[in-house]
């Protein structure tokens, strides 16, 4: 039986009672986390949002309480009355925010009881993740995820608050929309009305955003979900949140300042961390060259070095035929790992440079008197030298190489890089490194598709110096995009927009839309865009990916309430499902199943 709260009014919640309370009369409502029987006294600790608080139920002061006490069990909802006591000495329990206090209980209702949950609710847990997500409500329970979603609320609130007191509006842009430029997969949606035609959900609000720059408001933030059907991982949801802003009348500097504002004081309020402005800058290229990446975690070195010059004469041919068939060999010193990797860990080294499609990984063990090389023996004396020399190789290091195109070498290193960091604890996991990458490449080769595509959107603008090349050399067009990235992880990105129609238009046709298909999928837009549209760019920060870094966790599930696994289904919910027949039918739907279509 469930008995009413009627005539109880919560006071306090757990652990809002200090010690400066002892005395008062004070009422809590919460979750048993634990009952103990120790004979004359039973202990309840009681959660609820904020935290734990105990309970005393005393058997020689009011045994009827005692006994109804003993018949509680975990995760039953309980409102208790009491007077706040302080502990004993012997009974302070220090690893408790309410260790020094607890309530001696005068009256308590069960509000609701609880079947024995399919796992014990606990800061630490052993239980499965996909029972806990099958159970989502339950595991939410846990503070650790009650303080995820705690954080994740106050970072959207300073986001509100800073864009606001710099003059943004938050102006809602629809979600049942066009096909978005940010080149993952749509979601669709059929449309009832117009048979055969889809609405697609966004993946950015990025069009409608520039048109409300257009229509002259200026500076625009939304706080707002995305959609992108892409592989997931983890830090990679299906639908996902964006701080999303776009501002007017600004070049890359303008824009770079004030999301810098915001991001410090976001450190500063959430975890009392000064993070200095203007932040660290790195060109793509310098990240790639350095850090084989251009999210590149600056927290510690183990930096690329090329050493092609050194090499394009090698004996060992690898080495010799990269470098002449226009790639290049470049090399990490994997400082202390040569006296401390066996020869398995070091093939195992090799194993992950091949998932990165490297066709080998090259290494020498650095020692005393020599070298432990599988390579040296077709290499010259002078050459090992100059590799030697050239990075600060002293006994004891690992010398680790990687011969093939450069973005092979980039991306394989550049892994090995980030594992080596882990391996040999050189991430000091406490730091935040925040930085800017900018002058991104404007296209990227499609290979699978065999023409050039935007690196980041269409309507990126290029650098001006390097828009003659457009056409010549689009490989070698920079762009005013530029990402922001912490200990690793690229959080937000943007860019300065294409202003001119007659650039656009030349845009289109560099990543091989026809005049026709730019203005089928945005002849909208183009059309604005003749109306007097304003100098403008932005940017959209990933709300999840801040939020998992200040929170110090490397899932993104644990920083979003009802989260989906790897193959985008909702564990808790069955979505994605079946729907009904008649459903299908008013949406002019039919579907094939997979073994028909086989
Ligand atoms: P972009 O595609 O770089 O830019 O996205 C901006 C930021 O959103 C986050 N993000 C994701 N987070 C979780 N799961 C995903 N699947 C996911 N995809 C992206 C990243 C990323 O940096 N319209 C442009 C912005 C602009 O140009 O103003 C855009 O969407 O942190
Ligand atoms: P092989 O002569 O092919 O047996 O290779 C000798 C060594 O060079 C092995 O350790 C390979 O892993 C390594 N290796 C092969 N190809 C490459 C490459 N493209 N870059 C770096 N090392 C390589």
């Amino acid at each position: 039986m469930a008995e009413s709260m009627k005539g109880l009014k919560r006071t306090h919640r757990c652990t809002e009672l200090k010690v400066s309370d002892v005395g008062r009369e004070v009422v809590v409502m919460g979750w048993v986390q634990r009952r103990r029987d120790l004979g004359k006294l039973i202990f309840v600790t009681l959660r609820d949002r904020s935290g734990i608080i105990q309970v005393v139920f005393n058997s020689e002061t009011d045994p009827e309480l005692h006994a109804k006490a003993s018949q509680v069990r975990s995760e039953y909802v309980l409102a208790i009355k009491g007077v706040l006591a302080r502990r004993s000495e012997e009974a302070i329990n220090p690893n408790m925010e309410t260790g020094e206090i607890e309530i001696i209980a005068s009256e308590f209702r069960i509000l609701n009881k609880s079947e024995i949950p399919p796992f014990h609710i606990e800061e630490i847990t052993e239980a499965n993740e996909v029972l806990r997500l099958k159970h989502r409500y339950l595991d939410l329970r846990r503070p650790h995820l009650q303080r995820n979603l705690m954080l994740r609320h106050r970072i959207a609130k300073i986001a509100r608050d800073y864009y606001d007191e710099n003059g943004f509006l938050e102006i809602e842009t629809p979600v049942l929309t066009k096909s978005t430029p940010e080149g993952a997969r749509d979601y669709l949606v059929p449309s009832r009305i117009h048979p055969g035609k889809f609405y697609a959900l966004p993946q950015s609000p990025q069009i409608f955003k520039q048109l409300l720059m257009v229509a002259g408001f200026d500076r625009y933030i939304q706080i707002v979900k995305c959609f992108r059907d892409e592989d997931l991982r983890s830090d990679r949801q299906p639908e996902f949140t964006q701080i999303d802003l776009e501002m007017s009348f600004v070049d890359i500097e303008d824009v770079l300042a004030v999301n810098e504002g915001f991001v410090s004081r976001l450190f500063r309020e959430t975890l009392g961390i000064d993070i200095p402005t203007p932040f660290k800058r790195l060109t793509y290229s310098e990240a790639m060259e350095r850090f084989g990446s251009d999210k590149p975690d600056t927290r510690f070195g183990l930096e690329l070095v090329d050493i092609s010059d050194i090499v394009s004469e090698s004996g060992f041919r690898v080495f010799k035929d990269a470098v002449e068939s226009g790639g290049s060999v470049r090399a990490i010193n994997a400082e202390g790992a040569g006296s401390k990797f066996s020869r398995k860990e070091i093939d195992a080294l090799g194993e992950v440079a091949k998932t990165y499609k490297a066709k080998g990984l090259a290494w020498m063990a650095v020692e005393q008197d020599g070298l432990r090389s599988p390579i040296a023996k077709f290499m010259a004396e002078d050459e090992i030298q100059s590799i030697k020399d050239r990075l600060g190789a002293k006994p004891g290091d690992l010398l680790l190489f990687v011969a093939d195109k450069d973005q092979v070498a980039f991306d394989a290193l550049g892994h090995l890089r980030l594992e080596l960091g882990e391996r040999l604890g050189l991430i000091d996991h406490s730091r935040f490194d925040v930085l800017w990458i900018t002058e991104f490449p404007l296209l990227e080769y499609d290979q699978e598709e065999k023409r050039w595509a935007a690196r980041h959107h269409m309507f990126t603008a290029p650098m001006d110096e390097d828009i003659e090349y457009l056409e010549k050399d689009p490989g070698r067009v920079r762009s005013k995009a530029y990402d922001m990235v912490i200990n690793g992880y690229e959080v937000g990105g943007g860019s300065i927009r294409i202003l001119s129609q007659e650039l656009q238009a030349r845009m289109f046709r560099v990543i091989g839309l026809t005049d026709e298909q730019a203005r089928d999928r945005f002849g909208f837009m183009l059309e604005a865009f003749r109306y007097g549209t304003p100098p403008h760019g932005g940017m959209a920060f990933g709300l999840d990916r801040l939020t998992m870094l200040l929170a110090g966790t490397d899932n993104i599930r644990d920083v979003i309430a009802f989260p989906k696994v790897q193959t985008a289904a909702c564990l808790m919910s069955s979505a994605p499902d079946t729907v009904e027949e008649k459903q299908l039918e008013e949406l002019h739907i039919k579907t094939v199943s997979k073994e028909s279509e086989e």
